[in-house]
């Protein structure tokens, strides 16, 4: 094939100035968010709709040319970054961003695949309603990516992963048929649930351009609170403790230890623990009522005052203002970027079944302490859904690039624990290209065979985002 002439076949399906091909141009589009993979484009495509994503996939087809689906770049595992070879076209599907039908009595909308998740969340707020999905990086990633990667976040505990929110889907598959499954029906048993397939897929079955997405009525009290705590044990007590108390009004339960909030309040200006000393482990939780009078800071209060009394917090501050709220937040929210500008660190996006944490957490540091004396842990994350951010960073007696160059190790460590304890070695981020080796040890080998044969079946020329995930 003379792919010389494809940059110009694309520009006829979209127009010159959305055909990007200069490599001053594309690299953004070809380094993820991380800087940890460097791609090279043959070309950056922005379709404008759902008819220019079909015709541009049909043309990769005839070519075989093999597509990168990229949304708002900010993967965690290298899933959206085309590979070195300079061969591979990033169909971005930013320019197709918007929000088509809003049912508020239906509680549904309609959105493109390119629309930011912050703007959809904005739109639900306008009629009344909510999105719940939220993400620190709702600023820039888009519904597309939180389909394809099944995106989780920090409201998981009362409305579910990304796959939880869905009712339909529009696909571009890799033939380049566009398939309209953008069903609003919340009953709906007509054979196999074909929209599955490509939620959490990747961008390795097609090419999500449309969705239809579930709303919720928009919560009129909230209370938030920060909790420091001695251990591990003690936050999953604290867990128990509130579920029991407020039920499904707690819509958030994160956890920050020690390190995380040393880190955070030292890399990112104007972030603040509100207390005197750092403890070993900090829960932030939030209280969400649909009902406007209702008294969830007095419930937040008794229910952590009572917590007090039986030991289990050691320290608690319930936000007086929105303002206040939002300065507690920062404190998870930076997280991830302060986590980056610490250095490198082996990051893990684990879960197990939410009562093994505490025998996980221990088993884990007894190990990698063993291997790798004085190792640093950054644990934060979901602990409400049993999914943990458990990275490791270099001990004082390695340099940072002789720690990560035995990466395979500690991946190892971390990962064979895990699955010992049941759980996941990818919770809410995917497998990328950072964990598409990895997966190999820990899936049996009937599912990664099923697996293959799915994407044989859908994808036969292997044209999407070949070399992620499988
Ligand atoms: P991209 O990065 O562009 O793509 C992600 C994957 O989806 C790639 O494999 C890509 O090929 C594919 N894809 C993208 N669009 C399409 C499409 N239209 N059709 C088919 N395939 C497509 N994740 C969580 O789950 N929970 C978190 O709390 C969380 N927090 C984050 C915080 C930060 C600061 C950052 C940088 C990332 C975080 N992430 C989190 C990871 C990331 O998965 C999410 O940000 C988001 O879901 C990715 O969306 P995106 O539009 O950026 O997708
Ligand atoms: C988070 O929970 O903040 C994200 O999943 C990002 C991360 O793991 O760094
Ligand atoms: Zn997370």
């Amino acid at each position: 094939m003379d792919v010389s002439t494809l940059p110009h076949r694309l520009a006829r399906i979209v127009g010159p100035a959305n055909v990007l091909t200069a490599e001053s141009d594309t690299t953004p589009y070809a380094t993820d968010w991380r800087r940890r993979y460097f791609g090279r484009a043959l070309a950056v495509v922005k379709p404008g709709s759902s008819e220019e994503v079909a015709a541009v996939v049909r043309l990769c087809a005839e070519t075989g040319t093999a597509i990168v689906p990229q949304g708002g770049n900010t993967s965690l595992c290298g899933g959206a970054t085309p590979d070195g070879s300079g061969t591979q076209v990033v169909v971005n599907l930013s320019r197709m961003n918007r929000v088509r039908a809003l049912d508020a009595v239906n509680n549904t909308v309609t959105v493109e695949a390119g629309c930011i998740l912050a703007r959809l969340q904005t739109a639900a707020e306008a009629a009344d309603r909510l999105f719940p999905l939220s993400l620190a990086a709702e600023g820039s990633c888009e519904i597309g990516g939180n389909l394809s990667t099944n995106a989780g976040g920090v409201q998981v505990l009362r409305y579910g992963n990304m796959r939880d929110l869905v009712l339909g889907l529009e696909v571009v598959l890799p033939s380049g048929e566009l398939w309209d499954g953008l069903r609003t029906l919340r009953k709906d048993n007509t054979g196999y649930d074909l929209k599955q397939l490509f939620i959490g897929a990747e961008g390795t079955l097609g090419i999500i351009t449309a969705a239809v997405l579930k709303l919720f009525p928009r919560p009129r009290a909230q209370a938030t609170a920060f909790v420091g705590l001695d251990s591990t044990r003690d936050a999953l007590a604290l867990l128990t403790h509130m579920q029991s108390r407020c039920g499904d009004r707690l819509t958030a339960f994160e956890l920050l230890s020690a390190t995380c909030v040393e880190i955070v309040t030292r890399h990112m200006p104007g972030v603040q623990s509100p207390f005197a000393r750092i403890h070993a482990q900090h829960v932030l939780l939030e209280l969400s009522d649909t009902d406007a009078a209702s008294n969830v800071r007095d419930v937040m209060e008794a229910a952590l005052a009572e917590a007090m009394e039986r030991g289990i917090a050691r320290d608690v501050v319930v936000a007086t203002s929105e303002a206040q709220a939002q300065g507690l937040w920062a404190l998870r929210e930076n997280m991830t970027e302060a986590q980056m500008r610490e250095g490198r660190q082996v990051k893990h996006d684990v879960s197990v079944p939410i009562s093994s944490i505490p025998e996980f957490v221990d088993a884990a540091r007894a190990a990698l302490d063993q291997a790798f004396r004085g190792v640093r842990v950054i644990g934060f994350g979901h602990l409400g859904d049993g999914n943990l951010h458990y990275n490791v960073a270099s001990p004082p007696t390695m340099t940072e690039e002789a720690f990560m160059a035995r990466m395979p190790e500690v991946n190892r460590i971390v990962h064979d624990l895990v699955v010992r304890f049941g759980g996941s070695i990818s919770a809410e981020h995917g497998l990328g290209v950072y964990k598409r080796d990895e997966i190999l040890r820990y899936k049996s080998p009937l599912e990664m065979g099923l697996m293959r044969q799915i994407k044989r079946a859908i994808d036969p020329l292997g044209i999407m985002n070949p070399g992620k995930v499988i």
